[in-house]
């Protein structure tokens, strides 16, 4: 890593914003067509709770099938049709099984600037896999990403939906280990 990209990856260690804690895992006690209602039912209009109901079918399944996006479309009065361009256009929407684990770099401009490029191939080879592929044994899917809005902190790196910035290829090794001594 050049200096000055050591140096502004340090500044933004210093000025990175603390993260909030995780929030508790959702119960999920009521079905997925009637938790997508009560979000419905919080918009004035229906088309508006898509991008929720959307979330909470994702949610349930861990990605959004062919299934998925016929159970929001009976649920929100929509076509699966256009459930699935509205969730086509967003990064945050998984269209295809992901691993247990998914990492997701962003590779825009502003993170591309300070080093991404140098964490996705440090990925890609710790992994073995190609961004947009998932490990033989499942554990693992890496993603490359557009814009998180955390530009000033980049690279930014998101690992089970939960940022990480910002992420230098040094950060790799250790994030993997981590993740591959927990259970699952
Ligand atoms: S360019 Fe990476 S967060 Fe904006």
């Amino acid at each position: 890593m050049d200096p000055a990209t050591a140096e502004t990856l340090a500044g933004a260690v210093e000025t990175r914003p603390q993260m909030p804690a995780p929030l508790p895992p959702d119960e999920r006690s009521a079905p997925l067509r009637d938790r997508i209602l009560a979000a419905v039912a919080l918009y004035p209009e229906p088309r508006s709770a898509l991008i929720p109901a959307l979330r909470l079918a994702q949610e349930e399944y861990g990605w959004l099938s062919t299934e998925a996006f016929e159970q929001v479309a009976d649920a929100t009065g929509f076509t699966p049709a256009l459930c699935k361009s509205v969730a086509s256009f967003y990064d945050m929407y998984r269209l295809h099984p992901a691993g247990a684990h998914e990492i997701c770099v962003c590779t825009n401009i502003s993170c591309a600037l300070v080093g991404a490029g140098e964490t996705l191939r440090e990925f890609s080879r710790e992994l073995g896999i190609e961004p947009g592929s998932t490990t033989a044994d499942g554990r693992f899917t890496l993603r490359t990403v557009e814009c998180y809005g955390g530009c000033g902190w980049g690279p930014v790196v998101s690992v089970d939906e939960r940022y990480h910035e910002p992420f230098g290829p040094d950060r790799v090794r250790p994030l993997l280990d981590e993740l591959r001594g927990q259970p699952g």
